[in-house]
């Protein structure tokens, strides 16, 4: 299950949002911590909810994000909860993360160097994301997953040194394929770097391997990590880590998600680009009790599409249309 906690984001990634913001939420729209707690509970109790996902936005803007966790911990003590940010702040309140029971966290990352970095997000905030990521490793909120979309021209040729950044601290990287969930409308098949093109870049350093372990329907496909000899070609040395690679675009994996998404102000999303939402605080609110709410919450779901339809054939033919959304508004 995955939740945002926000619509509200203190980034301006170019692929998510438009450099002025989007008009966010009253606060009377977004869910309360009360209202968090009781539909993860009815997820958890009665539709077999395994695992809980916090997103934004970015989930740190709010500001009783750690009564939150402590009181889904509580009500949870065994549930994996874990969190999606973009890590500006991070360095500040980890601990307290932690100690509230999050049990780990993923930082999105794109670029390490400072003008890439606030060319992407459109803000000079990289030493803080950097201070955030190390914080988190800290606080034992790991492993720590780092996501970074790789665009065409600004950060792709970058990605050798992410990964060797990211292995030698411990982070298991994953690259992300852009997707057309931009709220500028400004993603192009051309322009998106591909997971066969995230290969190519990565193989004159490194030899990947499939990862052994299996996949799970999760949407990462894993390769162990070597250095690649330069004189052989072939992998030297010890197994350095793992890296991700998810390809939402290329190599959809939609036939084995099993993920329930919920936005900040309540809808239910059965995908990332369905049209259709079901209104779930609309109903809570109006006085429903867990029974009709489980069972309108499963409802919602079984109108899940097969398949986001962007893939090499859908996209171009009248059948994918970029939902209204855009990220930050979904949760990603
Ligand atoms: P973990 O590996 O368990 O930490 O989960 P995760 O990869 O789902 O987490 P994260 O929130 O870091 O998401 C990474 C990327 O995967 C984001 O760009 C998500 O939008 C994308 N993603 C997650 N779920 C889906 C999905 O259902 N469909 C597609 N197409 N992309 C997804
Ligand atoms: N395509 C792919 N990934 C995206 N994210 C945000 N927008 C997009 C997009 N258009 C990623 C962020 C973050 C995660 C929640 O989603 O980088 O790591
Ligand atoms: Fe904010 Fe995440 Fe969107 Fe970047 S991708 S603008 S960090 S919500």
């Amino acid at each position: 299950m995955r939740l945002s906690l926000t619509d509200k984001c203190n980034l301006r990634c170019t692929y998510c949002m438009p450099a002025e913001g989007l008009e966010w939420l009253s606060k009377q729209a977004v869910m309360t911590g009360a209202e968090i707690v009781r539909l993860v509970r009815i997820g958890v109790e009665q539709l077999g909810v395994r695992e809980l996902r916090l997103t934004g936005g970015e989930p740190l803007v709010r500001a009783d994000l750690v009564d939150i966790i402590a009181s889904l911990r509580e009500a949870h003590p065994e549930l994996p909860i874990s969190m999606t940010t973009n890590g500006v702040g991070l360095d500040k309140i980890a601990a307290a993360l932690k100690e509230a029971g999050l049990t780990r966290i993923n930082v999105s990352l794109d670029s390490l160097h400072e003008e890439t970095f606030a060319k992407l997000t459109r803000r000079p905030f990289l030493d803080k994301v950097l201070a955030g990521v190390d914080a988190a490793w800290a606080a034992g909120l790991g492993p720590v997953k780092i996501n970074a979309v790789l665009m065409r021209g600004i950060n792709d040729t970058e990605s050798p040194d992410l990964l060797a950044w990211a292995l030698e601290r411990g982070y298991e990287l994953r690259f992300i394929e852009q997707m057309p969930l931009d709220a500028d409308h400004g993603w192009t098949r051309k322009d998106m770097i591909t997971a066969a093109e995230i290969r190519e870049l990565l193989s004159p350093d490194f030899a990947l391997s499939p990862d052994p372990r299996e996949r799970d329907g999760a949407p990462a496909e894993r390769f162990e990590v070597r250095r690649r000899d330069q004189a052989s070609g072939e992998a030297k040395g010890p197994l350095l880590g793992t890296v991700g690679i998810i390809a939402s675009v290329t190599e959809p994996f939609c036939s084995d998600c099993r993920r329930t998404r919920i936005t900040a102000e309540g809808k239910i999303m059965s995908c990332l680009f369905s049209r259709e939402e079901f209104d779930l605080l609309g109903l809570l609110r109006e006085g429903a009790g867990d029974q009709e709410l489980a069972r309108r919450w499963q409802d919602a779901m079984w109108i899940k599409p097969k398949a986001h339809g962007m893939d090499h054939t859908g996209l171009g033919t009248p059948d994918f249309v970029q939902p209204d959304r855009s990220m930050s508004a979904i949760g990603g």
